[in-house]
């Protein structure tokens, strides 16, 4: 199988590489990729030349304008990175026959009310990432493809930065620390998502009528507040340099911690389709958090 990996240093991106591996031959991109391997989301036009040229046979596309509070004074890029390309990528496979793969977000949602959200639930974004990520969504089913979208949220990995890492940082230089205890979602490790990329693309190549939308998030749900006091005790029970005390991390609302970009307060998805369509498990959201914690801090 010739699989093209488009975004392949970004959180999901390296993991994929990863993960791909075993399925067939990955060319793996990104924007900074030397020569004919260049791509480039901010100019989507430019990616149908790289699709033709390498004529993969599934196109996993793990790029985006994923800084959200950014995105609401970069419309345009946000526009081009998280809806346009992807039509390109979506159009492109279609022509080829290809399957498309492609990321979307809890962000889709408005966050009302308290129970988890199934694919078919109504959308209404708060944001211009939501909005944009919503269209790209939009734009792969419109492209007449063959497509799986993952919807996703609160995604970490052991690479590069995350809420986790920076909450130990603050936590062993702080005496207290304030959290945001009203947004509720799962933790997901970019791990779990490649690896249930890897599994449903090779369903999808034997079962083509499994195509379509799937949430795909860790089992169970959290706070931001609640996922830092997780994080924080772990670490600390671990023997780490912790300066804040147990009671000094305190929940506040998201009213205190103003942001450009409003999120939403319920993020929870109902995995049922993903899990019964591709017959997986989805693990503890604990489960993942701890091991990137055992990797990062060496334990
Ligand atoms: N992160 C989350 O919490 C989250 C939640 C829900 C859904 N998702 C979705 O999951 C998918 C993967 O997200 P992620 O967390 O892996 O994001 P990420 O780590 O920010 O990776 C995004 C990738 O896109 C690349 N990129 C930036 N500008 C580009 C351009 N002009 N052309 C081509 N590539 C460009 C980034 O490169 P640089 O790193 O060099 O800028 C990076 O490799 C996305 O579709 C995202 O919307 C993420």
């Amino acid at each position: 199988m010739n699989i093209l990996l488009l975004g392949c240093n970004g959180q999901v991106g390296w993991e994929l590489q990863r993960a791909l591996a075993p399925l067939g031959a990955v060319t793996a991109c990104d924007f900074d990729s030397p020569g004919d391997l260049k791509a480039d989301f901010s100019q989507p036009e430019s990616l149908a030349p790289l699709v033709q040229g390498l004529r993969p046979q599934v196109i996993v596309n793990a790029a985006a304008h994923t800084a959200v509070d950014k995105a609401e004074s970069e419309l345009a890029l946000a526009q081009a990175l998280n809806a346009t390309a992807p039509g390109v990528l979506a159009r492109e496979a279609a022509a080829l026959g290809a399957l498309t793969v492609h990321y979307s977000t809890d962000y889709v949602f408005d966050g009302s009310g308290t129970e988890p959200r199934t694919e078919d639930a109504p959308t209404g974004p708060l944001s211009v990432y939501g909005r944009t990520k919503l269209e790209g969504e939009e734009q792969v089913r419109a492209s007449g493809a063959r497509h799986l979208i993952l919807r996703t949220s609160w995604v970490y990995a052991a690479r590069g930065g995350n809420f986790a890492k920076t909450m130990l940082r603050l936590a062993a230089e702080r005496e207290s620390l304030n959290v945001i205890s009203d947004q509720i979602g799962a933790p997901t490790g970019a791990d779990l998502l490649a690896d249930v990329t890897a599994h449903a693309i090779r369903a999808l190549v034997h079962g083509p009528t499994l195509q379509g939308t799937y949430h795909c998030v860790a089992t169970g749900e959290t706070s931001w507040f609640d996922y830092a006091r997780f994080v924080i005790e772990w670490a600390r029970a671990h023997g780490q340099p912790i300066q804040v005390a147990p009671d000094a991390i305190r929940p506040i609302p998201t009213s205190a911690y103003p942001t450009p970009a409003q999120r939403p307060l319920n993020s929870r998805l109902d995995t049922s389709r993903l899990r019964q369509a591709f017959g997986l498990e989805l693990p503890p959201w604990q489960q993942g958090v701890e091991r990137m914690l055992r990797e990062f801090l060496g334990r």
